[in-house]
């Protein structure tokens, strides 16, 4: 078995000599971008390795690379086999964040106090639409761009 390193979570994992880095990472429970589904098409895979044996063709993949890359460790997970113990740095751009969704949140009532019954309002609605049930009176107004500079919202 060797051990492959990540850098920069420093997750280890233990993989049979032969196995892919993309292998080495998947078990590891890490997300890279593998556009292409490991068939080295797609260049996304990208990750430097910082210390150990690999095997990569540089013939066949190395078109993603320049020379100064390939000399610094850079290749594809995806094609890229696993040869000895190895610490394998993974680029942001070919990691793939976890994604969270909003699922809870906090309303806060909004007030106003006006005595004349008429308020200008200035917004931008492409960037903040007004929702109708805080401003019942501007339920109206236009949302295209061009008259979003100033709307005379009626408030009761
Ligand atoms: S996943 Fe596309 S080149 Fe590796």
């Amino acid at each position: 078995m060797r051990t492959v390193t990540f850098i920069p979570s420093y997750r280890k994992i233990e993989v049979e000599p032969g196995s892919t880095i993309l292998d080495a990472v998947q078990r590891a429970g890490l997300n890279i971008n593998v556009v292409c589904g490991g068939l080295g098409k797609c260049g996304k895979c990208i990750v430097h390795v910082q210390s150990g044996k690999t095997n990569f063709d540089r013939e066949k993949f190395g078109r993603f690379f320049t020379e100064d890359e390939l000399a610094l460790g850079s290749c594809l997970a995806c094609q890229t086999t696993v040869e000895s113990d190895l610490q394998v740095f993974i680029p942001e751009s070919t990691l793939i964040q976890e994604q969270k969704i909003l699922v809870d949140g906090q309303e806060t009532a909004i007030e106003f106090h006006h005595r004349s019954g008429n308020i200008m309002l200035n917004f931008n609605p492409q960037l903040s639409p007004i929702p109708p049930r805080i401003f019942p009176g501007c339920s109206g107004a236009s949302r295209k761009p061009e008259a979003r500079l100033q709307k005379k919202c009626m408030l009761r």
